[in-house]
């Protein structure tokens, strides 16, 4: 497999997990919206405000092929969002072992809650995040892998997907 990429819902602990595999595996880390970011000298946020939703799907389109096509040794933790375009998900499935990591509403927002970095929660996660659980309920099926991070040790979910890969 010649790179691992990380789905899920915002606050499934996709980043976290991508660490802890960077340093089991020595692969790279590449977190997705940091990408955009880089690439598009702005932050998520200002992204989103600035130059609307549409922009940053496409933005986020071409950082998954920048850092995905024709490479290996890459963990990629995506946005909880990037999953929706069919072409997004072909490209992560083209490159990679894919991976959902999933978690209860009560974990999410406990970890999401009040984050300012967020803007589709609209700075009201409470109301947010079960609409938009309800419209993605099916948007990480697509993933061979899928692994409940609620009340896992980061470090067992990392072995779990380090076994995927033998
Ligand atoms: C989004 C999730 C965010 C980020 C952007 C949109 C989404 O990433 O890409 O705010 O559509 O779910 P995280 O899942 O890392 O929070």
């Amino acid at each position: 497999m010649r790179n691992i990429v990380l789905i899920g819902f915002m606050g499934t602990g996709k980043s976290t997990v991508a660490a802890a595999l960077a340093e089991r595996l020595g692969w790279n880390r590449v977190d997705l919206d940091t990408s955009i970011e880089e690439a598009e000298n702005a932050t998520i946020p200002q992204l989103f405000a600035d130059k609307g939703e549409p922009y940053f799907r496409r933005a986020e389109t071409e950082a998954l092929k920048r850092e995905l096509d024709g490479r290996e040794g890459q963990i990629v933790a995506t946005g909880g969002g990037a999953v929706l375009a069919e072409e997004n998900r072909g490209i992560m499935l083209a490159n990679g072992l894919v991976v959902a990591l999933t978690a209860d509403i009560g974990t999410i927002l406990q970890r999401v809650q009040n984050d300012p970095n967020r803007p589709l929660l609209r700075g009201n996660a409470e109301q947010a995040v079960p609409e938009l659980l309800e419209r993605r309920k099916h948007a990480y099926d697509f993933a061979p892998v899928r692994i409940d991070t609620s009340d896992k040790t980061v470090e067992q979910i990392a072995a779990e997907i380090v076994e995927q890969l033998m």
